[in-house]
């Protein structure tokens, strides 16, 4: 039998409303495509009553310890342990829960050497229920979803975010409607979204094209979106950002290195760091830095080319297939945070990535291509000095190894970038399947050969 809920009156109650980020305009209610009805900008909540009442952050952080020893499914939950800083539920039953969150911190020391800084982090949010981030924020939008009496919800997706939304709308009695650019996501994430049951179209355009049709059809069509232009889904992704400061007890580090695609989790974990400054969780911000791949450098360009002021969208193209998105719809969200919090961006190439990949997963720890832009920014960052040594660092690690085989398969078969660039700083990484007769003596030499090399 579950234990009691921990949830005290006055904590985990606080109101919310939908605030225009272009504008300002405040409402209590958002259109099917999260747009303001007056100038057309994203939506973001936010929470008007804490102006007033500022929960107080040393009560705040005892009650999510205290909620570490609940067996309540919403106290188990790493996203709703921390609910205090959510949209209300009303009740707790409600939640939609596959006991997101809980992710590790990991030390990865020689990550950390190859860098040239003597300690890196790295938070896996690929230990999440469907192997990525996407979890932690689908939770939440999934639950409104519902509470809305929504019956279908609909993503456009690079795969992680329709893997996600398949299981959270199979979980809670939702139908799920995927479109995904054909032939540009890997299989294993398509699995997913088959396996969880989900109505699966593989269009034939790429992710943008997608976002694009799924944006006209939330207008005619009684469907819910839950990309990240739902703000409630970059209100569960703020738990990733609590989470960590939890597991830091408290102390910011210096840095926090995410990947950017369409710049909703950047937007997200920004959001939550100045919240949590606000509120006095934290005394000082960490610097919040996004990575992207150099074919798919939407941000880059538009904070060097405009400063910030406009989007430049790109023709997308890079074998890190989650973050293929040249149209990021948080964009603007995404450059309040990184100069809210003195970060920056930075473009990575595509051997960088691969080679990054290899050395995470080096240390038995893997993650997906798009994951691994974090480390190969982090490197340059050191070099620019923007990273100095005596600076500790977390790398957010969105998905999972296991999400996208193919490329990590290619890349040790020395076949990712087979007749294309010069690779000679891979070769050393690479551990092809070495194929033998069954025999001992071929075995034992080769096990030899292993240990000179
Ligand atoms: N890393 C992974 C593994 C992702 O799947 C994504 C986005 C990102 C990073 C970038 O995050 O979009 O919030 O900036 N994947 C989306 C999807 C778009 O459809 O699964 P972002």
């Amino acid at each position: 039998m579950p234990s009691p809920s921990t949830s005290e009156p006055g904590i985990g109650q606080s109101t919310s409303a939908f605030r225009c980020i272009g504008c300002g305009d405040l409402s209590d209610t958002a259109g099917q495509n999260f747009r303001c009805v007056k100038c057309g900008d994203l939506l973001e909540i936010t929470y008007p009553e804490r102006k007033e009442e500022k929960p107080v952050a040393e009560h705040l952080k005892s009650i999510w310890r205290e909620r570490r020893l609940s067996s309540n499914p919403i106290d188990l939950s790493g996203v709703w342990r921390f609910r205090d800083l959510l949209p209300a539920l009303g009740n707790d039953q409600q939640a939609i829960t596959l006991r997101e969150g809980n992710t590790p911190l990991y030390d990865l020391p020689q990550c950390a050497r190859i860098a040239g800084i003597p300690r890196l982090l790295a938070k896996h949010q690929g230990m999440n229920p469907t192997g990525s981030f996407k979890d932690t924020g689908m939770t939440v939008a999934a639950t409104f979803a519902r509470r809305a009496g929504f019956r279908w919800v609909a993503c456009a997706s690079t795969g992680n975010t329709s893997a996600s939304m398949a299981a959270y709308a199979a979980r809670g009695g939702l139908r799920g409607l995927v479109l995904v650019p054909e032939g540009k996501i890997s299989w294993s994430k398509l699995s997913q979204a088959l396996d969880y049951g989900a109505v699966t179209c593989q269009l034939r355009t790429d992710f943008d094209g997608c976002l694009r049709l799924l944006q006209e059809l939330v207008l005619r069509a009684p469907v819910y979106q839950l990309n990240s232009i739902n703000p409630f889904r970059l209100e569960g992704q703020k738990t990733l950002a609590i989470e960590l400061l939890e597991q830091l007890e408290w102390r910011s580090p210096d840095h926090i290195i995410v990947p950017g695609g369409n710049l909703g989790n950047s937007s997200a974990i920004g959001k939550a760091l100045l919240e949590m400054r606000d509120l006095g969780l934290i005394s000082r911000l960490p610097k919040l830095s996004v990575i992207q791949a150099e074919g798919a450098n939407a941000l880059v360009r538009t904070m060097r080319e405009t400063g910030g002021k406009r989007l430049v969208s790109v023709r997308a193209e890079t074998r890190a297939t989650a973050i293929r998105i040249g149209n990021p719809a948080s964009w603007k969200k995404a450059v309040h945070v990184i100069e809210a919090t003195g970060g920056t961006c930075e473009q990575v190439s595509e051997i960088e990535i691969a080679q990054a990949k290899a050395e995470i997963g080096a240390e038995g720890i893997g993650c997906e291509p798009a994951s691994a832009v974090t480390l190969a920014g982090l490197k340059k960052l050191v070099k620019q000095n923007f990273v100095t040594p005596d600076e500790t660092v977390v790398l957010v690690l969105t998905g999972n190894l296991l999400k996208d085989p193919d490329f990590t398969i290619d890349f040790h078969r020395g076949e990712l970038f087979k007749g294309k660039e010069s690779t000679s700083a891979l070769d050393s990484l690479r551990r092809p399947p070495i194929v033998l007769d069954a025999n001992l003596d071929a075995v034992i030499r080769t096990l030899e050969q292993a240990e000179k090399s």
